[in-house]
């Protein structure tokens, strides 16, 4: 074997043992650098015969050639376990306990949606849900409201087009056209969601949420509204008794028509449900209005119905004593962390609702 390749042989065994891609750039700078193997080898040939000499120049072009392959084999494996190693200290096992368990929070509106839901859903009323983006004609005219309700005015509707023809719906109340529309009487639906008005201080934000009811079948009188409404305010305070009373009132969509107020006391500067001589508005209510019925493709000589609007961030407001409403939407994680409800404990009639 000649020198050239003896001092190949010795550079092959140096290259396959290297580690890292630190100890390959080493040796190749011995091999290929100005004053490397490589290039001194071609120095010599110079002091060589003419015969020798261009024996010895292919052995080391030859030599030159196996080396720099032999460089790029090992480039291309030293990179395949470089990454491998990289993977493998970057890899989450996903099936290995959680170490720092933070649980989330249910918002107060959420948790008193499910509350209400949990209430009606025991005397039989199933849910129903519709569209933000409503129609002028569901929202308004559907509902018996009249082409110059103030109700209607720029100041109060977010219209969406500028012929007025599609808006944020301005309360849930669009819900109970939509559920008769596309069904057949009796109807016993709930409908929980976002409405939207153009206004904002401490008790009203521009979005706010209610809860629609609608009760239609043959027979029902404003008793059976009464009865109802009494047995869900007692439930969702979890009071034994409670003061409570109707007041007349005024809706395009319902006659005769009713506020609710409820009773109550200011005690050491908190709030006491139930009881005492303050009233609080808490929802709207009244007698499905004809007209809304005939709407709906409904009889109302054979069919009649109650209908109510609860403002659902109001409720939760006093039954979990928050004073400003906008804290609700500006998501605070510190406050949700201090109101907010555990996530597993879902609220159910018989277990309680709120503990
Ligand atoms: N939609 C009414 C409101 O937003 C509430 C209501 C609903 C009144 C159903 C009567 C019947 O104020």
């Amino acid at each position: 074997m000649s020198e050239i390749e003896k001092l190949k042989e010795e550079f092959k065994i140096k290259i396959d043992k290297a580690q890292n891609s630190k100890e390959v750039d080493i040796i190749r700078s011995k091999i290929f650098s100005k004053n490397g193997f490589i290039n001194s080898e071609f120095k010599k040939l110079g002091t060589l015969s003419p015969d020798d000499r261009k024996k010895a120049a292919s052995e080391i072009n030859n030599a030159k050639e196996d080396l720099l392959k032999l460089f790029n084999d090992k480039a291309e494996s030293l990179l395949e376990v470089e990454i491998d190693e990289q993977v493998k200290k970057e890899k989450d096992d996903v099936t290995l306990p959680e170490q720092e368990f933070k649980i989330g929070k249910i918002h107060p509106v959420s948790q008193v949606i499910d509350e209400i839901s949990s209430i009606f859903s025991e005397i039989g009323f199933s849910v129903e849900e519709g569209p933000d983006v409503e129609s002028e004609y569901y929202n308004f005219s559907a509902l018996n409201t009249p082409e110059n309700h103030p109700a209607k005015d720029m100041h109060d509707t977010f219209y969406i087009e500028e012929n007025k023809k599609t808006l944020l719906r301005t309360h849930t109340s669009p819900v109970q056209i939509r559920t008769m529309l596309k069904g057949k009487p009796p109807f016993k639906i709930i409908a929980p969601g976002r409405t939207y008005r153009s206004d904002s201080d401490q008790t009203h934000t521009p979005m706010f949420h209610q809860l629609e009811g609608l009760h239609v079948d043959k027979n029902i009188t404003m008793g059976h509204l009464k009865g109802c409404l009494n047995y869900f305010i007692k439930e969702f305070f979890e009071l034994e008794k409670i003061k409570m009373r109707f007041r007349p009132s005024h809706f395009p969509f319902t006659e005769p028509s009713a506020e609710v107020d409820i009773g109550y006391r200011i005690e050491k500067n908190k709030i006491v449900i139930g009881e005492g001589d303050k009233w609080l508005e808490i929802l709207g209510c009244g007698m499905v209005h004809p007209n809304v019925l005939k709407n709906s493709k409904i009889n109302p000589s054979k069919f009649q119905g109650f209908a109510f609007g609860i403002g659902i961030d109001r409720l939760a407001m006093l039954k979990y004593g928050i004073n400003d409403l906008r804290s609700f939407f500006e998501c605070d994680y510190r406050w949700l962390n201090y109101y907010g409800f555990d996530p597993l404990d879902v609220p159910t009639n018989y277990r309680g609702l709120s503990k």
